[in-house]
């Protein structure tokens, strides 16, 4: 097939796709169209593709011609067609509901609560740290400590609200002494969080510390040398930036933080 007809018909394929339409069939050369009835719709493999109405071609590639490629029984009314089943994206309360009262690990014996994480469910940006501290296992929330302080201004300064974001961990329980979660707790709980990422779909994710890097890109390299970077996380771009309870530490780094937050800034203003 010559490569300006591939790309007409891929061009026509995807049109249809748009408009819900996933099934194509392909007309016999030759065959001929009478009184508004194709073979298509009264032979026995006859498949009624867009709600009675109309019969959908795709020209044969040898014997292409444009109006061959819609065969029109009525007027066309695509859009009275009944949506083709589309893979429902689960929700994220599905999601907590499988998490339930979790004891999949030592974690949570030492938790009040359980922090599954918070915001916009269609979040463009989300936000992934290490694990709950003690304000955020008190409260139940995410980042509502110092550090959730820090995030929120640069939440801020990517132009944005933290309500329009999405802001989760790693690891859904406090580790004792803010210690840094385990190998096998993060393999028991990092599923939840794939499952996360995968209901809302964001533009990106942003993974703040070396934990969230290495949990969610499989990174061994040390973070000084990765920070500032896109990556790919399953076709979604991912950015790693440093954990801000690390710049609370090292307040001498938050000009780095900020550039690296700018960097954010500019990816979402050049992907609207
Ligand atoms: N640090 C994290 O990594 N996550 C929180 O939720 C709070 C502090």
């Amino acid at each position: 097939m010559d490569s300006r007809l591939r790309e007409d018909i891929s061009a026509w394929l995807e049109f249809f796709r748009d408009l819900g339409i996933e099934e194509f069939y392909r007309r016999e050369p030759g065959l001929q169209i009478e009184s508004g009835k194709s073979k298509l719709e009264t032979g026995k493999d006859s498949k009624n593709l867009v709600g009675g109405a109309t019969t959908l071609t795709v020209p044969d590639p040898q014997t292409p011609s444009p109006e061959s490629r819609i065969t029109r029984a009525q007027p066309l009314s695509l859009f009275e067609a009944p949506a083709p089943p589309r893979p429902e994206r689960e929700a994220l309360e599905e999601i907590r509901q499988d998490l339930g009262d979790c004891q999949r690990c030592r974690l949570a014996r030492g938790r009040k609560t359980i922090v599954f994480g918070q915001g916009n469910p269609h979040a463009e940006l989300v936000f992934v740290g290490e694990g709950p501290g003690a304000d955020e296992d008190e409260q139940g929330l995410p980042f509502v400590g110092r550090a959730g302080q820090l995030l929120n201004r640069m939440i801020q300064f990517v132009g944005m609200k933290r309500e329009e974001v999405y802001i989760c961990n790693i690891v859904k329980c406090r580790p004792p002494g803010n210690r840094t979660p385990e190998k096998d707790e993060v393999d028991a709980c990092s599923p939840f969080l794939f499952r996360q990422i995968e209901a809302i779909s964001p533009r990106l994710i942003c993974c703040l510390g070396a934990p969230a890097m290495k949990t969610l890109l499989g990174i061994k390299e040390g973070i000084t040398r990765v920070r500032g970077q896109f990556f790919d996380y399953a076709g979604t771009k991912a950015f790693v930036a440093y954990h801000p309870a690390y710049i609370l530490r090292n307040p001498r780094e938050e000009k780095i933080l900020r550039e690296d937050f700018e960097r954010i800034r500019e990816f979402l203003k050049s992907h609207r």
